[in-house]
């Protein structure tokens, strides 16, 4: 059945639309936040990646989350720009306004539907539910015809009571209805007998596109979206790596390169420039500070790498033997390079790019090869894991308060001392101070130029690479009045590594303050 929807018009059978969450729930987990400029340029690597819609935020949230969703719809254009609501009427007008001016825009609109929602969450009956369901989606559409209802822990939703809310979703005008497994308890067969029951049972149900919207708590988050698309969904809800509340949603990189590896068993089409999935993944990670792992599929670091003699030989041979997919087509590039202390700005910017950094910019790209340089000099091999923990620093380049230099005077017959200069707004300041040791001291130090009430609840030093000129890599984590962040930093000097991570937490900390906390989950009627 043929679909024409407001925003994309007639839908072929095989098209499945990417509903890119990233900036929505992936941002809303603990330590991910952004500030207004980083969602900018996700918002505008997520244009080039090819998205479909861009769920840019949660308006009520706090007006920090209305500016950015204002500021990504005024600039952003290609992808339909989507703003969160619940049902309550306050919420629905903020996503609307932010969402205004938007080429193309969406309101999504959600509430609970299970009992156990219903009771202890909402303390609303079902009937008041249906009637949020139904006066929700009227007034969201008053600024859209782009109209999305999802039913909050919609897997552990009595079927017949789903069927009922989806109807009445559908007959107020909700273009598009998601079923999400919110807290991650279903399996595949649970995802795909649900919008099966849908399709067949709901009136109206060919005139709508389904959609999912999977956690990972088991797991399981791509394998339901896979068997969701099976059952005839049509709008697959997904994070670049898979970041999300708690175990995180469906990663957008695993879902794709699972539907375009096996048109087999999932004949439809997603628009995504893959080659771009790299890039993307890498500044999210940059923009954060949180690396995916190693073995993360499609992205992490050994995704294409063949250590086992036998599967080198099979590769060698005929890289079908070994790979499913190729890694160029997912923006990895095959370099030969060694770096060195004689390689010049063109070299590291080449290399940059195979690494998957595609949008440095020249400011950032010339201190990231100083950096280099410093580093080159420094450490026999230069491996890639030093280049990407070192242009991960540099490319936070729109925090208040940046590191400019570190003198530390420690050892066993003097009381430990930094001196340390940071930059705050572009002005440099210098502060000295002692310490229980020369990480208490360097600490101090920063106290001193930028005095806050953050607590240390984390500590941690790991290396880059190995070897004893390896880079560390630490990790700082800072609290202030409930809120939690963390920070990385990366240098062959501990100590410089450890001022590093205190700065990109203390920054983070910064954008936190601006921000209020996300309201109660909790929904009211329109
Ligand atoms: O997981 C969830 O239920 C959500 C909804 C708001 C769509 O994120
Ligand atoms: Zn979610």
């Amino acid at each position: 059945m043929t679909i024409i929807h407001p925003n994309f018009g007639t839908l072929p059978d095989d098209r499945v639309i990417i509903f890119d969450t990233t900036l929505r729930d992936g941002e809303q987990s603990p330590g991910f936040s952004m500030n207004l400029q980083e969602k900018l340029r996700m918002a505008e690597a997520l244009t080039e990646l090819g998205v479909d819609v861009i769920e840019a935020g949660f308006p009520i949230a706090s007006p920090g989350d209305f500016e950015s969703v204002r500021l990504i719809a005024e600039t952003i254009k290609g992808p339909v720009i989507a703003g969160l609501a619940r049902s309550a009427r306050g919420d629905i007008v903020r996503a609307g306004e932010a969402v205004a001016p938007a080429e193309r825009k969406r309101i999504h609109t959600f509430i609970s539907t299970s009992p156990l929602h219903m009771k202890f969450k909402l303390r609303m009956e079902p009937e008041a539910v249906l009637e949020a369901v139904t006066d929700s989606v009227t007034l969201a559409r008053h600024y859209t015809d782009d109209v999305e209802w999802s039913a909050e822990d919609g897997s552990r939703t009595e079927p017949d009571f789903l069927c009922r809310c989806v109807e009445a979703a559908i007959k107020a005008g909700a273009t598009t209805i998601n079923i999400p497994d919110t807290v991650g308890y279903a399996l595949p067969e649970d995802m795909f007998r649900i919008f099966k029951m849908l399709r067949d049972r709901v009136p109206g149900a060919d005139k709508v596109i389904f959609s999912t919207h999977n956690h990972n708590d088991l797991g399981l988050a791509v394998a339901n979206t896979i068997a969701a698309v099976s059952a005839g969904v049509r709008q697959i809800e997904c994070t670049i790596n898979g970041i999300g509340e708690r175990a995180g949603n469906a990663a957008l990189e695993e879902v794709v390169m699972a539907i375009r590896t096996r048109p087999d068993a999932v004949p439809c089409k997603p628009a995504i420039v893959t080659q771009n999935i790299l890039k993307t993944s890498r500044l999210l990670s940059t923009i954060t500070g949180f690396d995916v792992q190693p073995n993360k599929a499609i992205v992490g670091r050994n995704a294409f790498a063949h250590e086992s003699g036998i599967h080198q030989d099979g590769v060698l041979k005929n890289a079908a033997t070994y790979e499913i997919m190729t890694p160029e087509s997912v923006g990895w590039a095959r370099t030969s390079l060694v770096m060195g202390k004689h390689s010049g700005r063109a070299a590291f910017r080449d290399k940059l790019k195979a690494l998957g950094y595609g949008e440095i910019g020249d400011n950032q790209l010339n201190d990231a090869f100083r950096r280099f340089k410093d580093l080159a000099d420094r450490k026999k091999v230069v491996y890639d894991d030093d280049i990407m923990a070192l242009v991960d620093d540099e490319a936070r380049g729109d925090d208040r308060i940046r590191f400019v230099s570190l003198d530390v005077h420690a050892g066993s017959k003097v009381k430990p001392s930094a001196e340390l200069e940071l930059a705050v707004d572009g002005v440099v300041h210098s502060a000295k101070a002692e310490g229980d040791g020369p990480v208490d001291a360097t600490f101090n130090a920063l106290r001193a130029i930028f005095p806050h009430e953050g607590t240390l609840r984390l500590y941690s030093v790991g290396a880059v690479t190995e070897g004893t000129d390896a880079q560390a890599r630490v990790t700082v984590r800072l609290e202030e009045g409930g809120k939690m962040v963390d920070g990385q930093g990366a240098d062959t000097d501990t100590l410089v590594a450890s001022a590093r991570a205190y700065i990109h937490a203390l920054n983070k900390l910064l954008v936190k303050r601006t921000r209020g906390e996300p309201p109660e989950q909790m929904a009211a009627s329109a």
